[in-house]
């Protein structure tokens, strides 16, 4: 299949680049610097609101990830700005182009978040649990509304609503690695909070499942089947790594520090249920942390060690 990948130099888009590859898809960069697109590239501005729609006839599945960092800053109001805009109007230039293809592809899979159900304590939500309260919800619901014009011209449509993509190389593991490997380590604030996780290998063999399997449709929950409290999974973190995690961060220099960052992504507690990987029998291959955190770390050592 030829297939489109936005975001493709970020931790998703660059391990689903090279899983494609692996499996003779013929994967295609999309790319937002024009000085930096390679032959077989496609460039596109999404802040300009630039992109060759003749460059997209033929192709059998665009997969969009890009967007704005959601943690690497402190959530200002041009911040989130940034954060918005970046997915929202990029989905609607994206999703307006398919739609007027003379060829277009059967498939447009596009990236959402968990955040969509908000803060919700121990209940386990699900696809069609109702929206949640906050920045993230309302940014979720935006980003998946944004995709419709191209399910309206007849694409089947796939919002993937990614928990936290657990990789050494970066997102929230790499984060946790460096006062955890230092045995600084601890839960945040109670710690009861749920952490819906998935593995980097799970979660790029999720998308593909998305874009070959034809009856999947909508949102998509992209977790593993086993959340954990955050207590849990800093104590399962520690026992990997072998060190000690009891420095607990408290609640409140948290919020002051980082505000609505620390509310929606480290205090929210979200239990999410991947009901339609499940009925649609996809196989995990590390559906429990443990195991998952074992794998990625020695994967990660291994290619470290390689280079
Ligand atoms: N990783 C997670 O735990 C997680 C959880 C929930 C949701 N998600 C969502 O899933 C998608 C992929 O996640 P990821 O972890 O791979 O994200 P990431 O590492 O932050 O990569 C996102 C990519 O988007 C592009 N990008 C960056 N800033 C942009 C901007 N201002 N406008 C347009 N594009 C921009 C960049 O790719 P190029 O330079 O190649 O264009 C970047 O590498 C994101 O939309 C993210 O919000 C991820």
């Amino acid at each position: 299949m030829r297939i489109l990948v936005t975001g493709s130099s970020g931790l998703v888009g660059s391990h689903l680049i090279a899983a494609l590859r692996a499996k003779g898809h013929d994967a295609i960069r999309l790319v937002r610097n024009a000085e930096n697109v390679d032959p077989g590239e496609i460039y596109w501005d999404p802040e300009k609101g630039e992109l060759d729609s003749a460059k997209l006839e033929g192709c059998n599945a665009v997969v969009h990830l890009a967007g704005e960092n959601i943690a690497h800053k402190l959530w200002t109001t041009e911040q989130k700005r940034k954060i918005r805009n970046s997915r929202i109007e990029s989905t609607k230039l994206f999703a307006k182009a398919l739609s007027q293809l003379s060829s277009p592809p059967a498939v447009f899979v596009s990236a959402s978040a968990i955040g969509y159900y908000g803060d919700r304590g121990a209940e386990e939500v699900r696809e069609k649990s109702p929206i949640g309260i906050g920045f993230l919800a309302s940014l979720c619901r935006e980003w998946e509304e944004a995709a419709r014009p191209a399910q309206q011209a007849g694409i089947r449509v796939v919002n993937l609503r990614f928990g936290i993509v657990l990789s050494p190389e970066g997102g929230v593991l790499k984060l946790m690695l460096v006062p955890f490997r230092l045995g600084l380590g601890g839960p945040l604030g109670s710690g009861q909070q749920y952490m819906s996780w998935i593995s980097i290998f799970d979660a790029v063999e999720a998308i593909v499942f998305c874009i070959t399997n034809d009856t999947i449709k909508g949102p998509v929950n992209i977790v593993s089947p086993s959340p954990v409290t955050n207590a849990e999974f800093t104590k399962v973190l520690a026992t990997v790594l072998g060190k000690s995690a009891s420095l607990a961060v408290p609640a409140g220099p948290l919020r002051m520090i980082l505000k609505g960052l620390a509310d929606e992504l480290m205090l929210a507690s979200t239990r999410v249920y991947p009901e339609k990987l499940l009925e649609a029998d996809f196989k995990y291959q590390a559906p429990k942390l443990e195991p998952a955190l074992r794998r990625l770390m020695a994967e990660f050592e291994k290619n470290k060690a390689g280079k």
